[in-house]
């Protein structure tokens, strides 16, 4: 039987705010591709075309940027969630499309190097009632962390104070039919969420098969601005140079994506970097590992590994901008009209530093 997709995309994005106060943490785009896209081209590229999306508050946002999935080749259905209420109970929200399917469950904020086709092929051939993905982390505590004994996970708890292992949970699951009891038996944790870690763990409790898999690859969660930008640094790291923009009297260093319609004019780009349609770059320095969006117009600056949103404007910084996530349509400009003050106008939840 066919494999269902079912990809996470609800949840508020606390930790990415402000950008998350306008837009779904999803869609923040790493190398100009919402992060989400690239969880529905890892299912895609599994063979996996029947594809369910949980969502939440962000659902139009989401559903007007993914569509119904014609582009990827892939059947879209949308999942409403009515509160972000555990992972594991959008299992149980979903269970009328996944029906007697096995699955795999993918977080839509979570990006995998090696994609699923192998384990997606392990997970059929071994026939395991799940299938787990694991790795190595620094700190374990900000993630559901398993306990192995060799090849078998005998515990899994989420985001532990004392962590047993250093093994975190990556968010992409392969599950049979087996996991529905288990999301309907589980009480809320702490948090107040039902976990997707507690219903595996009742899956080991019942004596059900819970394959261990390490990924070797990276593997991001793309859930805050380090690893956001990390993540954008790693896809940045595998792509290849392209320029179909106009270039003039600048220097292009490296691996550079310019797109179609973007100008650059007197700068010196040093990849990789990718800029894209329609962005005016001029008078600029723009350093490894940036990607900047549509439409952003960028004059007299220097920009290094950070990552800009579309419509926005960087005019005479006066000093290079470093580790930065830049929203929207936002507008930092040198005034040249006394007082000579900064004057800000930040959302609630932003971070500015300044030298
Ligand atoms: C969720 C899971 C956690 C897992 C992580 C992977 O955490 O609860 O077990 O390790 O995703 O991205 P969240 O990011 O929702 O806090």
């Amino acid at each position: 039987m066919e494999l269902k997709g079912l990809i996470l995309s609800g949840g508020t994005g606390t930790r990415l705010r402000p950008i998350t106060h306008t837009s779904a943490k999803q869609l923040v785009p790493v190398a100009n591709k919402p992060v989400l896209f690239y969880g529905i081209e890892a299912l895609r590229d599994a063979g996996i075309t029947d594809i369910g999306i949980i969502v939440g508050d962000t659902a139009p946002e989401i559903e007007a940027a993914v569509g119904d999935g014609e582009r990827w080749g892939v059947d879209i259905t949308y999942i409403p969630q009515e509160a972000p209420l555990g992972l594991a109970h959008a299992v149980l929200t979903a269970e009328p499309f996944l029906s007697d399917s096995s699955f795999v469950m993918y977080l839509g904020d979570n990006l995998l190097r090696e994609g699923i086709s192998g384990l997606v092929e392990t997970f059929q051939q071994s026939g395991p009632d799940a299938l787990i993905l694991l790795q190595e982390v620094p700190n374990p505590e900000a993630y559901g962390v398993a306990e192995c004994e060799g090849n078998t996970v005998v515990r899994l708890v989420e985001k532990p104070a004392q962590p047993k292992s250093n093994l975190a949970l990556v968010g992409i699951y392969m599950f049979t039919p087996a996991i529905h009891e288990c999301t309907r038996a589980i009480k809320p944790s702490a948090r107040g969420e039902l976990e997707i870690t507690d219903a595996i763990q009742c899956l080991i409790d019942e004596g059900k098969r819970v394959e261990p898999h390490v990924v070797e690859g990276w593997w991001k969660d793309t859930g805050k601005l380090e690893d956001m930008l990390e993540a954008n640094r790693l896809i940045l790291d595998a792509l290849e140079g392209e320029i179909k923009g106009t270039v003039e009297d600048s220097e292009i260093h490296g691996r550079v994506i310019i797109a179609e319609g973007a100008h650059i004019s007197h700068c010196t780009i040093r990849g990789p970097v990718v800029i894209g349609e329609r962005t005016i770059v001029h008078d600029s320095y723009i350093g490894p590992y940036t990607s900047i969006d549509a439409d952003v117009d960028i004059r007299n600056s220097e920009i290094e590994h950070s990552i800009i949103l579309a419509q926005s404007k960087v005019m005479d910084l006066g000093g290079r901008m470093e580790g930065s996530l830049i929203g929207k349509n936002v507008r930092i400009v040198r005034l040249d009209h006394k007082p000579q003050a900064f004057r800000f106008m930040v959302g609630d939840n932003s971070w500015i530093g300044i030298v």
